[in-house]
Order: structure tokens, then sequence, then C-alpha cells
């Protein structure tokens, strides 16, 4: 138990020697262009601030709806897929021909009728369920999961996939066992009894999150974000806090972190980038009650790179980055190509957020090793 307790115990071999054969260094990778399938752009100035930075990248992502108010209608959420196209096109470039897909937010109020119309829209690809309170804007989330049973039903009949945030909000539980917990206690009863519903585990922390989705049907997939791949709990919490890297799943710790870099870098295509881009304005950060989420947004590419490379697999990069969840969500994958070039820039220390408002991005002043072209 001691040995587990330490960075680095446990390092595969095989790992190894892959980085070994590839030792003769790539300076440039080309992919087709990525999709991040787990996104959240906010609203108002703060989204035309924002989706810039995710269009210029990401051929196409799926938008979250905890908007205030939450994103609750299909009438809501392609009105707010209007203003993002519009701020998108209005940056120019590559960021004009960015596609956002929608997100409905379920509530235990939520009509399975709604579905239908999310469906036949074609712009609403999923539904999202939030314990409430369990992250930002959670509130009007389910309080119990039987209540939403009908819509799960007709999502299942539909073909409509259900992301979803796994994480208990019972306070008795430790908030580093919450997404251990909810797989165990929710998730899997939940496939269970559903199983034709196709299934997200949102930002997967978790060796046990890892497990289950490895092993559940081909209906069960799970994102992963640049952030819970690169970083442990050490990086927010050791030698200082470190509100920035302060996100909801919470970091854990390293065993946990390898976990989800073996699942990234296995070629499964059950695991797909999600970066789970989160901005807040700073003073919402460092604040004595500092707001869950990281914003990655301009460096999520490059992250993952950092990541894929450090564990000898950038040739599975295109797979996760660009493949696996448009397979998954039965969406065309881009057939554009973007090169990653290693080149050394900066991040800077804040990016405008709109209203006065600024946000810190994660690694804000640090060095990235790749940049995307
Ligand atoms: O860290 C997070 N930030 N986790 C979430 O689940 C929500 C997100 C946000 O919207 O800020
Ligand atoms: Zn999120």
């Amino acid at each position: 138990a001691r040995s587990s307790r330490r960075l680095g115990a446990g390092r595969k071999p095989c790992a190894l020697l892959r980085a070994f054969l590839r030792a003769e260094r790539m300076d440039r990778i080309e992919l087709l262009r990525p999709a991040d399938w787990h996104l959240h752009v906010r609203q108002g100035e703060a989204m035309r601030a924002v989706v810039p930075a995710s269009a210029a990248v990401f051929a196409q992502a799926l938008v979250m709806p905890n908007l205030k108010p939450p994103v609750t209608t299909t009438a809501a959420a392609l009105a707010y897929r209007e203003e993002i196209l519009a701020a998108a096109r209005a940056a120019g470039g590559r960021a004009a021909s960015f596609v956002p897909w929608m997100t409905l937010y379920l509530t235990e109020a939520t009509a399975p009728q709604e579905i239908d119309r999310a469906v036949d829209s074609g712009a609403v690809l999923a539904a999202k369920l939030y314990p409430a309170g369990a992250t930002t804007n959670s509130d009007a989330g389910v309080r119990r999961i039987e209540r939403i049973y009908p819509v799960l039903e007709r999502m299942q009949q539909r073909g409509l996939v259900l992301c979803v945030h796994g994480e208990v909000v019972d306070p008795e539980v430790d908030i580093f066992d919450r997404e251990a917990v909810f797989v165990e206690g929710v998730l899997a009863p939940l496939v269970a009894r559903f199983p034709g519903l196709k299934v997200v585990l949102e930002h997967v922390t978790t060796a046990e999150g890892v497990a289950f989705v490895r092993e559940a049907p081909e209906t069960v997939a799970a994102t992963l974000t640049a952030h819970h791949l690169r970083y442990e709990r050490n990086a927010m919490l050791a030698g200082g806090i470190r509100p920035h890297f302060y996100c909801l799943p919470i970091l854990k710790r390293e065993r946990h972190r390898r976990a989800l870099v073996e699942a990234a870098t296995s070629g499964s295509p059950k695991f797909f980038l999600g970066t789970d881009s989160a901005p807040h304005p700073r003073g919402a950060k460092e604040s004595a009650c500092g707001c869950a989420g990281c914003y990655t947004a301009p460096l999520a590419l490059p992250l993952y790179a950092e990541v894929f490379e450090a564990a000898g697999a950038l040739d599975r990069l295109e797979g996760f980055a660009s493949r696996f969840g448009a397979c998954f969500y039965g969406v065309p994958e881009s057939t554009e190509r973007i090169a990653l070039v290693r080149r050394p820039w900066t991040v800077p220390a804040a990016v405008p957020l709109g209203e006065g408002e600024e946000v810190v991005p994660l690694r804000a002043g640090e060095t990235m090793g790749w940049v995307v072209e």
C-alpha cells in the first residue's frame, strides 16, 4: 500500500518501450481537426470572448447547458446555438466553420416530449444529468433519479445520449470518493436498467470510473479532460493552494491519473476528448470560496499532446481527439487536417472574459511545448 502512494510507482514497461521505439522525436504531427465533446462557453459577452479559442482549433464541440437559467428546452438550446454560431463566424478564419452541438439540461420536470423535440431538431445530441448541487449551476438538476425514468426511457427509444456528471452529492461522502460512489451506486444500476441508452460518463477522474466504462457494454463511453490527464491533486494543494486547478470532479491522486492516461492512450474508442474548459472570472476563482472550473480551451490540444507524448502514444492522439467521439455520437468527423508543431509558447497570464472581467487559463504564464499551427 505504501509504495502505491509514491508518485511514479507502477509504471508500465510497455509504455516505456513504446516511448523508446519512438525515440526519433516527432516535431510535427498532423491529425483530423479534433472535436471537444464537453465544453462550457457561458453566455453573453463571456461566450463571445471564449468561443473563438475553441472554434479556432476544434471542428465541433458539445456545449454544456448549465447556464443561468439552465438550457432546459430545445427552443432555448437552438437560440443559444445561433448565438454561438454568430460568435464563431465573427471570429473568422477556421473558427467560422465551427459546429456547436447542443445539450439539454435535465430536470425532474423535463417532459418526454422535450426529448422528441431535441432529437427532431437535429442539433441537440444529448441531455445532461446533473445531480442537484453537484457543481456549478446544478441546483435545478435531479434529486431523485427515479423521477426522470420516463425521460430516460424516451431517450433510450430515440437514441439521445445521456451525459452524466458522475458524482454523488451526499455530504457524508468525502469529495475525493464522490465519483467512485456514484459509479457503483447510481451509474451501474442505471446502465443495467436502460441497456439501450447511450451514456457518457463525463470527465472521468478515477480508476474505478475507467474500469466501469471499460467493462460496460458498447453503449457506455467516457470523456477525459486534459487537466485530469496531466495533473494530480498535488498540483492544486502541495506548497500552496492553487485555485485555478480546482474543478469538479476534483483532481485525484496519482494512481488515478495513471489509470486515466492508460485509458486515453489505450486506443479504445470508448474514451475520447472532452476538455470541460470552464471559464470563471478571476475574482470568482481567487476567492475564499472559489468556483470549480479550469479554463483550458486555448491550450487544450497542446496539453493533450504533452500527455500522449509522455506516454509514448502520440500516434493514438488522433483517434482520441478526432474520431472516437464523433463515432459514438453518430456525427461525421472532420475531414480537415490540422498540425501540431513542437514550438514553445507562453500561455497568457489572463485573457479577457467580457464586461471588464478576465479569466486565468490553466498553466498561465508557463510554457507549452506544442502549438496548433
Ligand atoms: O469544474 C467544473 N466546472 N465542473 C463542472 O462540473 C462544471 C464546470 C462549470 O460549469 O464551471
Ligand atoms: Zn463540465
